[in-house]
């Protein structure tokens, strides 16, 4: 029985080991292997109703602005194809953060769309088959349907969880935004122009291989330096391709190259604060919960332009309002 109308949540879904490149392009699979980390308090809340029955097309608004058809197209048709109708949809979402600026807001964004328009044609999914079908949105999407610490392996076409949130409370990422206007080349451009043109993306791939499963088996131990260790060699590395790009892709900010000599500093004196970035200039900062004032209270007096949001491991994608017919 399809719902009037359904809202549900998703945090945005960290890579502490990066995914980065496509497989297949139009499965949207991964050519490497991630590991990340669900964040706990940043949220996309997104409420999905059908369209009229004579209605030919979906709507997406991203805190109020409509969003362009054909960045939709291709998910909204893998849907109607896996629940076997020719419903539309309307969708209306928001972010409690910083929209296409390198937090993964697609990551948040297409799960929260996957759950609440599955539901709202009347089909209950496994978790699994939800992440499948938010991965043809956004790769890192298939990992924020699921809380705690997950995996996407390369090529896979689902996430799967790794250990959940309770695996380890005291780890806390410090999302520091360093300006909230969105990002110059999308990520899924970046890619395919890494892809093209630089010589390092081959030893990307190969190099990125171990990664996946030393990061898995540090979370397991919840050893931060060891964990801390691999995060950057994945970011730089993954980063390292875009640099050598053909025009070159520079996503950073000076206060980013600020905020990763200010870790280096902070380790340096035996606080634990260890960096990554995405596709755009924030910093991410993985630490114990122990450090994380003065962690925050070291970014202040270097930035304080700069908002910060602490986040733990969080849960994953939910339902959480149904409006029957
Ligand atoms: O999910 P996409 O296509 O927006 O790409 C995300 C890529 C990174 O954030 C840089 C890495 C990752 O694994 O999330």
């Amino acid at each position: 029985m399809s719902a009037r109308s359904v809202t549900a949540v998703a945090s945005p879904s960290l890579a502490l080991v990066k995914y980065w490149g496509k497989s297949d392009a139009k499965r949207n699979t991964p050519a490497t292997s991630s590991v990340a980390v669900t964040l706990s308090g940043l949220e996309s809340r997104t409420t999905v109703t059908p369209t009229p029955p004579d209605s030919e097309e979906d709507v997406v608004y991203i805190d109020g602005a409509q969003q362009p058809a054909e960045r939709f197209s291709r998910f909204f048709e893998n849907v109607r194809r896996v629940i076997e109708s020719d419903l539309h949809f309307d969708a209306k979402s928001t972010n409690n953060f910083p929209t296409a600026a390198g937090i993964a807001s697609s990551a948040s964004g297409f799960a929260a769309l996957t759950v609440a328009s599955a539901r709202c044609a009347g089909v209950d999914l496994p978790p699994e088959n939800l992440s499948a079908i938010a991965r043809v949105g956004s790769a890192s999407a298939a990992r924020s349907i699921f809380g705690g610490f997950t995996h996407l392996a390369a090529d896979a076409e689902q996430a799967t969880t790794l250990f959940p949130c309770e695996h380890w409370p005291a780890f806390r990422i410090v999302v520091v935004a360093i300006t909230t206007s969105g990002k110059g080349v999308s990520s899924r451009d970046a890619m395919e122009r890494s892809r093209r043109t630089s010589p390092y993306y081959q030893s990307w791939l190969e190099d990125a291989k171990l990664r996946s499963e030393e990061a898995r088996t540090a979370i397991e131990k919840r050893d931060i330096e060891r964990l801390g260790t691999i995060m950057r060699l994945s970011y730089l590395r993954m980063f390292s391709t875009m640099f050598s790009c053909d025009p070159p892709i520079i996503y950073w900010h000076p206060t980013s190259l600020s905020l990763i000599h200010l870790c280096e500093t902070l380790r340096g004196e035996g606080i634990g604060a260890w960096e990554t970035m995405d596709a755009g200039p924030q910093v991410k900062i993985a630490c114990l919960e122990s450090d994380t004032e003065v962690i925050i209270r070291r970014i202040e007096e270097l930035r304080p332009e700069c908002r910060m949001y602490v986040c733990a491991p969080g849960t994953g994608a939910s339902i959480i309002e149904t409006d029957e017919w």
